[in-house]
């Protein structure tokens, strides 16, 4: 148990990352397991009384999670080397506290988790962050719409569930994953049958779909359409070993960095499905790529060309990878355009990219982005996760030095990031 403190103690030492230049990228990079589907995952355990994951990523987010789950009455195991974790024991707590649950948004899922796990919760309301407002309507308007008591006070919200649901179906107003992912979680402690529409499709739910199916709930799905039938939580599997899918962002975010500087560059450990549009707009600015199995080897673009690229929810373009993209794009043969359509305050890294020499104008949510010779390393400041992947990328495609400070957002959502890149050859540093 001590390990856990120990190791997020550890990560948050460190305060900035240095980064020298790099002439070209040679070797094999190792994907770890997917942030987004490791946190549903998490608050899933508090369905069952035994659970090992394996494929495990280490980093803040996930360890935040695992210190919910202490606080829960979980007993906790980890194993950082093998990359597994074990969770078990009952549930003796129902509050996740501030103090933790303003340290990421991932921590909204263990309202549906102890919904249900035990079908009440009281979870501290999750705040804004750096990328957009992030309100959780939907996620509350589901727990009503099934006749949950929905209470929020001092910033907490206290949900119980009545024994059936008070409907048989719901239909959410926007995409939302942790949205879709908590109203799973919930409907899977919940005896019957239930119809959920407009449901989020990105590879982490279906992950957790997945997962729950292995638990003995029946789900099958048509489209964005959901029918989700289960045996409620008594009648569910009580333990269970499940690997976390590769992290797709994280190699998305690998890809781009070989698109740069590959000489090759193989990424491994990902799954190239979950890659598609990712894949095609690294073809197009000029990568070349070769998929074998679970391997993406990547040599970089001889001209890397401009391009337009809008996000959208799965299986358009992920709002997590329009950063790195920006990052590539600053330097390519021309002018990009690239639109987000997920988060209102998604551009905070072209203010810092730009201070590194890139000429990008924000206009409404559309980045235009002017392709400049290079780069210059600068002091610059992560503003959010993959804001700050963007910027390691700038610096090490970048002339002279980059120091980056605010690095603990990068260390939220990178397992090891820094050690991947060093044995690459790559001269970047965390520093305390
Ligand atoms: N939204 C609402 N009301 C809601 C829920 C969402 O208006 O009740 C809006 C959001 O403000 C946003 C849009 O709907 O404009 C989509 O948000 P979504 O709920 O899908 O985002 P999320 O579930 O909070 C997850 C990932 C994010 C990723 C987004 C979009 C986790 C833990 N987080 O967030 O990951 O960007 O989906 O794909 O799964 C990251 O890893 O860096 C990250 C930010």
């Amino acid at each position: 148990m001590e390990i856990l403190s120990s190791l997020i103690r550890e990560i948050n030492s460190f305060k900035k990352m240095q980064i020298k230049p790099c002439k070209g990228i040679k070797g094999s990079i190792t994907v770890s397991g997917a942030k987004n589907s490791a946190l549903p995952l998490l608050a899933a355990s508090l369905l069952v009384e035994e659970l090992t994951l394996e494929n495990f990523p280490f980093l803040l987010d996930t360890l935040y999670g695992l210190e919910i789950l202490k606080r829960l009455g979980k007993e906790i195991e980890i194993n950082p080397s093998e990359g597994w974790v074990k969770i078990g024991g009952e549930i003796e707590d129902i509050t996740v506290p501030f103090e933790i649950s303003s340290l990421f948004r991932g921590s909204v899922l263990f309202l549906g988790g102890l919904l249900g796990g035990c079908g009440k919760a009281r979870v501290s309301y999750p705040g804004g962050c750096a990328i957009g407002s992030r309100p959780i309507d939907q996620h509350l308007k589901f727990l009503e719409h099934i006749g949950a008591s929905l209470e929020v006070e001092g910033g907490y919200i206290k949900a119980q569930l009545r024994d059936e649901p008070a409907n048989q179906n719901f239909s959410f107003d926007l995409i939302t994953v942790t949205g879709t992912e908590n109203a799973l979680l919930t409907l899977a402690g919940m005896e019957g049958e239930f119809i959920l529409e407009n449901v989020a499709l990105e590879p982490e739910v279906g992950d957790l779909i997945n997962f729950l199916r292995r638990l003995g709930v029946r789900i099958e799905n048509d489209g964005r359409i959901l029918r989700i039938i289960s045996p409620g939580r008594e009648n569910l599997r009580k333990s269970l070993t499940y690997k976390v899918i590769p992290d797709r962002i994280e190699a998305g975010t690998y890809l781009v960095l070989g698109t740069l500087l590959g000489e090759p560059l193989k990424v491994k450990n990902l799954n190239p499905d979950h890659l598609g549009v990712v894949i095609q707009k690294l073809t197009e600015a000029g990568a070349n790529l070769k998929i074998e199995g679970d391997t993406i080897t990547v040599w970089r673009a001889e001209t890397l060309k401009p391009l337009y690229i809008e996000t959208s929810p799965y299986p358009g373009f992920p709002t997590d990878m329009q950063a790195q993209f920006t990052a590539m794009l600053s330097i390519a043969a021309g002018t990009s355009f690239i639109v987000e359509n997920i988060f209102e305050n998604r551009f905070q890294h072209t203010f810092e990219l730009n201070r590194m020499g890139a000429n990008i104008v924000i206009k409404g949510n559309t980045a235009i982005v002017k392709g400049v010779k290079r780069l210059r390393g600068a002091p610059v400041k992560a503003t959010d996760l993959r804001a700050s992947a963007a910027l390691v990328i700038a610096g090490l495609i970048a002339e002279g030095e980059t120091l980056i400070h605010h690095i603990h957002h990068l260390l939220r959502g990178y397992e090891g990031m820094d050690k991947k890149l060093q044995k690459l050859g790559c001269e970047v540093y965390l520093i305390r």
